[in-house]
């Protein structure tokens, strides 16, 4: 009988599976829970090649979930300088905390994702490598893999045939395997076809045009509107307003500022996000103010979480203290 591609694949893993400091050996004992969800935190925006030195300095420092739950946040956050997004290493440490008095991080998808920075692809990931759970994670290097395998760019299709693919109590080799595959072998430009285990299961490759899946479908072009967000600082708190009731946001906690308009700002910033509305895409320039004016309060940045602000200004704040992480890194 012909091996599975499912099967054809873990056994490509098991002789060429890239060794990497949070991964068990192929068909060993499952990784450590932590340094599983740890490395895919770190890995969410960074390369596996950043994240190396990184993790390994991470794990030395605290081995343990209990232990970085015990760190003063500044450390933490000092330790993840350049790691990207400040929201993230927020999340991290909030979601270390919740694990530690939990007494172990949750072994199934649905309660990983409960917790604070874990989506629907870091919960299947941890599901399947630190708990064997039968689910795969899907990125966008998995996304290309199967897209090219069933010749098709159909997200709800994509899910469906990789679940579909899952080897029975090996969903942790699986999912890496498809990890290695999409980032070395199945590359985004010039797949190395010759290698591929799955070569002779691709349709797109049977259609002589493996490069062009998936499809990328054109972005919608909408309007660009501009806007100021004064940061006030005082004392380790930022003065923040509350949105009038009607509009976008409307009663919103919010950064005080100017309205929104089609001029682009030209003052020196602090930050810039840039932020999708439904109809527009939002530039919005964080620039420094020295004294609140009008109705609003102080909000001290260590309790942010508890003001209620929407995403957008969620953003510009992180922006802003990413920013003077970066600078004192
Ligand atoms: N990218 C995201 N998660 C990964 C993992 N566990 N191994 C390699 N690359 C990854």
């Amino acid at each position: 009988m012909p091996a599975s591609a499912a099967t054809r694949l873990t056994d490509h893993y098991r002789a060429y599976a890239r060794l990497l400091p949070w991964r068990a050996p192929p068909g060993a004992e499952r990784a450590d829970p932590y340094r599983v969800w740890l490395s895919e935190v770190m890995l969410q925006q960074t390369t596996v090649a950043t994240v190396i030195p990184r993790f390994l300095r991470f794990v030395e420092r605290w081995p343990s979930i209990a232990a970085l739950a015990a760190a003063p946040d500044d450390e933490v956050l000092g330790e993840w300088a350049g790691l990207g997004y400040y929201a993230r290493a927020r999340n991290l440490i909030a979601c270390a905390r919740q694990v530690a008095a939990l007494g172990a991080f949750p072994d199934t998808e649905a309660g990983l994702r409960a917790l604070p920075g874990i989506g629907d692809y870091t919960a299947a990931a941890i599901a399947a490598i630190a708990f064997g759970r039968d689910t795969v994670p899907i990125d966008t290097n998995v996304d290309r893999v199967v897209a090219r395998l069933h010749a098709t760019s159909n997200k709800a299709a994509i899910r469906a045939a990789a679940a579909a693919m899952v080897p029975a109590g090996q969903a942790g080799d699986f999912a890496q395997a498809m990890m290695d595959l999409g980032a070395t072998i199945c590359r985004p430009r010039g797949p190395d076809c010759a290698a591929c285990p799955l070569s002779e299961d691709c349709r797109a490759l049977a259609l002589g045009c493996p490069g062009t899946f998936p499809v990328k479908l054109p972005r919608k072009v909408r309007p660009v509107r501009f806007g100021v967000a004064h940061w006030i600082e005082r004392e380790s708190a930022v003065w923040l307003v509350r949105r009038p009731t009607k509009g976008l946001l409307g009663g919103m906690a919010a950064l005080p500022g100017s309205e929104w308009g089609d001029t682009p700002v030209n003052a020196p910033a602090l930050a810039e996000v840039r932020h999708g509305f439904t109809h527009f895409e939002l530039r919005l320039s964080v620039v420094a103010r020295a004294a609140p004016e009008g109705e609003g309060w102080w909000q001290s940045i260590d309790r942010l979480d508890e003001s209620g602000l929407p995403t957008l200004y969620r953003r510009a704040i992180d922006a802003v203290l990413d920013r003077r992480n970066q600078l004192a890194a």
